[in-house]
Parts: C-alpha cells; sequence; structure tokens
C-alpha cells in the first residue's frame, strides 16, 4: 500500500518523551550526557531501547555483539531493509548523537505500522553496540560485527587496566566469539539509511533542514611515544636537553598544521597528551599523544599519514628524542550509495524539504554497513554545530523533519525491486 506520505508524520510529542526518558539513563559521576558502552547506565538503558521496540510491537532481539535490533515485518522474504545508529556516547558527551536514529528509526516503524503501510521487505532497527572510540581503540563494535570487519585482534585489545575488549564484552553479557561469527555476507541487505544530526555547523548556517551524506571521512588514529632524557631543571643547559614533552608539544603543532593544509576536507586533532615524571624540577623524559586524521579524500589521508610521521620523528630527533609512533587505523572513507542518495533527496523533494549534498567528518556505523549493501546517511542540523559535548542540541521540529524523511525514504527504496549499487566509487557532489 503506497500511503500519503503526509501520513507517515512523525508524532512530535511521543518523540520528545522518548528522548526525554533515554537521557536519564547517564552516569552520575561524569560530565554532560556521558552513557558509555560498557557502563551500567548504557546496560540500563539498552533494556529500555528494546523494550521501546517490543511496545512498538517490533520482534526483538538482541545478538552475540549485544546489538539490540528490531524487525517489522515485511509481506516478502528477501533481503531486509535495514536502519539504526547507536546510544552510547563519548565521555561528556550530549543527548543526540546517534540516539536520533535509534528512537527516529522506531518512531517511523511505529508510523509504519499506524498508517497500515506494509513493507515488502523486513525492516531492521539496530541499536549497534559501541559506536564511539573507547579505551580499546575500536569503535563501531557491533556495525562491525554483523558487516564481518571485527576480528581477533580487536578482541585481544587492552585498556589501560590490562582488561582485554573480549573480556569486557563477556562481563556486559555479550558473546565476543559469537560476535565474530556474525558476519553478513555482502549483498544481504537490501538498502541502509541512517539517520543523525551533522554534528557540525554547515546546515544550520545554510539554513537548510536536511543534509544528504556524500561520503563518509576516513579516520587514521596514532600513539606516538617520545623518550628524552631525565635532568634536573636548574643545570642542564638548554641547548643540552633531550625534553620529551617540549619534543611531543611540537609535534602537536605538526598535527594541527598538517590539517590545516588539507586541500578539500581534512581535519586533524590531537585529543591528550601524558607526559612524566611531570615534576617542576625535572626535565620530561617520557611524552605520549593520541591523535587522528580524518578526511573523505582517501589520496590526501594517505600522503598526509605519511608526512606526519616523518616531520614528527625528525622534529623530535633534533631534539635527541627519540618517537615511537603507532597507528590505529580506524576506518577508510567511505562514499554513501548514488541511488540512495538520489532516494533520500526525492523523499525530502516530496515532502517540500530542502536538502544539500554534504560529506560527512564524523564517522558512523553506515561506514561499516556499507560492505552490505547500498547505503545513505540522512543529516539534520546541529545547534551552533556543537556535539560530542553537554551543549549539543537539535531542535525538535528538524528531528521530526529527519524521521519523516527518513520513513519515507524507506517507504521508497522498499518500493524498488532492488537498489542500484555504485558500480565504481561515485565521486561525492560537493
Ligand atoms: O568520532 C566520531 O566521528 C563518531 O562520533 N564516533
Ligand atoms: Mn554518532
Ligand atoms: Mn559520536
Amino acid at each position: 500500500m503506497k500511503p500519503s506520505l503526509d501520513a507517515l508524520l512523525p508524532d512530535a510529542d511521543r518523540i520528545a518523551a522518548d528522548l526525554r526518558e533515554l537521557e536519564r539513563f547517564v552516569q552520575p559521576d561524569a560530565p554532560g550526557w556521558s552513557r558509555e558502552v560498557f557502563s551500567d547506565p548504557y546496560r540500563a538503558e539498552r533494556d529500555w531501547v528494546a523494550g521501546r521496540m517490543r511496545a512498538a510491537h517490533l520482534e526483538t532481539n538482541i545478538d552475540a555483539a549485544g546489538n539490540v535490533i528490531g524487525r517489522l515485518v515485511g509481506t516478502q522474504p528477501g533481503p531486509p531493509l535495514v536502519t539504526g545508529s547507536h546510544t552510547d556516547t563519548v565521555h561528556g558527551g550530549g543527548r543526540f548523537d546517534g540516539v536520533v536514529g535509534v528512537l527516529g528509526a522506531i518512531e517511523a516503524a511505529r508510523r509504519l505500522r499506524e498508517t497500515g503501510t506494509r513493507l515488502n521487505h523486513d525492516l531492521l532497527i539496530i541499536d549497534f553496540l559501541g559506536e564511539e572510540a573507547n579505551a580499546f581503540g575500536a569503535s563501531c563494535i557491533g556495525s562491525r560485527a554483523i558487516s564481518g570487519l571485527l576480528e581477533t585482534v580487536h578482541l585481544s585489545r587492552k585498556d589501560p587496566t590490562g582488561m582485554t575488549l573480549g573480556d569486557t564484552m563477556k562481563n556486559f553479557g555479550t558473546d565476543p566469539n559469537g560476535a565474530l561469527a556474525l558476519a553478513r555476507r555482502p549483498g544481504s541487505m537490501h538498502a541502509y539509511v541512517e539517520l543523525h544530526i551533522e554534528q557540525g555547523p554547515m546546515l544550520e548556517e545554510r539554513g537548510t533542514s536536511i543534509g544528504v551524506v556524500t561520503a563518509i571521512a576516513g579516520i587514521e588514529r596514532l600513539l606516538a611515544t617520545f623518550t628524552g632524557r631525565a635532568d634536573h631543571a636548574g643545570t642542564r643547559p638548554m641547548s643540552q636537553r633531550q625534553d620529551a614533552l617540549v619534543a611531543a608539544a611540537e609535534a602537536v603543532l605538526t598535527v594541527e598544521r598538517v590539517g590545516c593544509g588539507a586541500p578539500v576536507h581534512g581535519v586533524t586533532t590531537t585529543g591528550r597528551l601524558e607526559t612524566s615524571p611531570g615534576a617542576y624540577n625535572v626535565i620530561p623524559d617520557y611524552a605520549r599523544i593520541w591523535a587522528e586524521m580524518r578526511s573523505v579524500d582517501v589520496s590526501w589521508l594517505t600522503g598526509a599519514k605519511q608526512r606526519l610521521a616523518e616531520q614528527i620523528a625528525a622534529a623530535a630527533a633534533e631534539r635527541g628524542v627519540h618517537t615511537m609512533i603507532e597507528w590505529l587505523n580506524d576506518q577508510s572513507p567511505v562514499h554513501t550509495t548514488r541511488s540512495v542518495q538520489d532516494t533520500i533527496g526525492l523523499a525530502a523533494d516530496a515532502l517540500g524539504i530542502p536538502w544539500v549534498p554534504m560529506p560527512s567528518g564524523a564517522g558512523h556505523d553506515a561506514a561499516h554497513m556499507a560492505h552490505l549493501g547500498p547505503m545513505g546517511m540522512i543529516f539534520i542540523p546541529s545547534s551552533d554545530g556543537r556535539s560530542h559535548c553537554p551543549e549539543e542540541w537539535t531542535d525538535l521540529e528538524h528531528i521530526v523533519t529527519g524521521i519523516h524523511t527518513l520513513a519515507v525514504t524507506l517507504v521508497k527504496l522498499d518500493q524498488m525491486e532492488t537498489v542500484q549499487t555504485d558500480s565504481v566509487q561515485s565521486v561525492p557532489r560537493s
């Protein structure tokens, strides 16, 4: 049945109530709206999400990787339509990153049922486990498992306490070895669409309600260790020092300079610096920095990675400081599928909603789900472009518009016999 597109309009009050309910699940001793992966509030919150899926009459289960999956049964067998996002946060995070895509998908499923709109394909709604970067250096745990990209090397990664990701997953109640066996094969998904806040300033600055994502940035993460020589801060002449902290500080500026030199879309960030012994009167002999680089342009990313490593090591060597750099590739740049981009644009057009094509500087589960079939993302504006902080905010009217666009996009994709994939990587529109 083809519904009137307006009939799929989400229930704003119900969405607002769900958002208020979900934001109760936070770590009491952490800033902002923290609900970090494997935390107790995260565990409780996923039970609540599973309850909301059941209340929406979705067949609900939790897979071995801890993904919470609700299914709206279609009229025909075959590869499912998939949507969803994540509900874990960064430390000190906000209330909308990921959450909008999970609660929005549940609301879209409710509106499909309430309007009697039967889809041909099953619709799977997934709250993926652990999308955010974590102490194990392995983000997107749940979507990697489903797309066959979770490997034993991830499970054996240790956090600063020495716990492995595998043991931590077991303690949380998931089955890490079972997670490795969850991999679905490429082509096993009719299409995937994820609704997400933009987490940047572009849509709000343009006054546009919907972003149609063209590509998701690749992320390269590094841990650089600097080893110098401890000395008395009062007696060692400036020209004879091997100061690990100064070498690390110089590297932080090098990271920034490389990002500023990106021709298209490229950003670099140093998120953390550690040094020891940390005393006023001792020249530091040890320092570490955690940094990352992102771009939708794979050739820039590859070249910049090489340049950054060389420049950091050369500058430190001039100071008699030794450098060791460990790279933790998080993900390569992923283009969204042209036909899904077009379908999102047609859905927004049909609803009279202005939209613009744009890249995503943020990483998403969608980047991994792209291995299973055609993939697209819908962005809605972030107030003042803020995200990954307590000030993160998106107006309810934008959330409603985003969910409405998601629902209509799902209906349009469902009506396609097959969703065309890109034989070659489509070049992003902008
Ligand atoms: O880091 C990211 O881009 C995402 O928010 N996990
Ligand atoms: Mn996110
Ligand atoms: Mn995030």
